[in-house]
């Protein structure tokens, strides 16, 4: 089935928990590695797709601070498909800037160099944003965010009473994005699993079945057109939503 999309109304920022890559190859009868692999491949179709239809910020969590605790030969294959799979190539065919959020000092250092040079190489790249959140969770981030809050207090750089969500913001490690206004799960998990926890406030959320190796363009389609069925409120009433709504047009 084809979804029609508004193309007016394409969410600006999606963010995307990638899930069911084990479950994936196990069905499969192969090693979780497999699907991982096949993951990669489900990036590569999304990021073009996404870059098509106008999505400006693509936010993939890859791996959490949680998934540190998988056996180490899973790790380490995770970490080598995150070394081979940065190819410039496929950042510049598509004018993708690349930016990684995470705690990088966790990660081996060939990766870090990595993900150093993939971000300064497509620094200059324009047409959508995808931002890998790699050693992240929300709430190692906000910690962070925190401790940097309370250093500029106590070093007398700024006072308690200007501290404000604009500062919180500023501190997270996706201070130069937007927050998300589509969060998408594949892989049949109803959680959020410490992702972007204060920055989906109002995002809209989207969970679906498919592991994420099948998830394809059609899947994306799916998940847009069900955010653009919907009305997001942000806590005022629908008849105010609708009349801010004619007043535009
Ligand atoms: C998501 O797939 C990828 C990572 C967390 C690295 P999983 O590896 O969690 O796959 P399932 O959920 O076990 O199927
Ligand atoms: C969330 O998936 C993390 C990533 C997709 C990178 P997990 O598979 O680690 O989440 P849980 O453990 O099922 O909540
Ligand atoms: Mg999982």
């Amino acid at each position: 089935m084809a979804y029609q999309l508004d193309m007016e109304r394409i969410p600006q920022h999606i963010a995307v928990i990638m899930d069911g890559n084990g479950r994936w190859a196990a069905e499969r009868g192969h090693e979780r590695s497999y699907g991982h692999q096949a993951g990669v491949d489900a990036v590569r179709r999304i990021t073009s797709e996404c870059t098509r239809l106008g999505v400006r910020y693509l936010t993939l969590y890859t791996f959490s601070t949680e998934n540190w605790n998988r056996p180490t030969d899973e790790i380490a294959a995770l970490m080598g498909l995150v070394l081979s799979s940065l190819e410039d190539e496929i950042f510049m065919k598509n004018n993708v800037r690349f930016r990684v959020v995470g705690d990088m000092g966790r990660l081996p250092e060939n990766v870090r160099r990595k993900l150093r040079e993939t971000e300064e190489h497509t620094a200059g790249n324009t047409a959508m944003t995808m931002v890998v959140a790699l050693s992240y969770s929300s709430r190692w981030e906000i910690t962070e965010a925190v401790k940097a809050i309370a250093t500029e207090v106590k070093d007398g750089r700024i006072g308690i009473g200007d501290i404000t969500e604009q500062t919180v913001d500023r501190h997270l490690q996706t201070e130069f994005m937007p927050d998300p206004d589509l969060l998408i799960r594949t892989g049949g998990e109803l959680r959020i699993s410490n992702y972007l926890l204060w920055q989906i406030a109002y995002a809209e959320m989207y969970f679906c079945d498919t592991f994420w190796p099948d998830f394809d363009e059609q899947e994306l389609h799916k998940a847009i057109a069900s955010y653009q069925g919907r009305q997001r409120r942000f806590g005022k009433t629908g008849a105010q939503i609708e009349a801010e709504e004619s007043s535009l047009r």
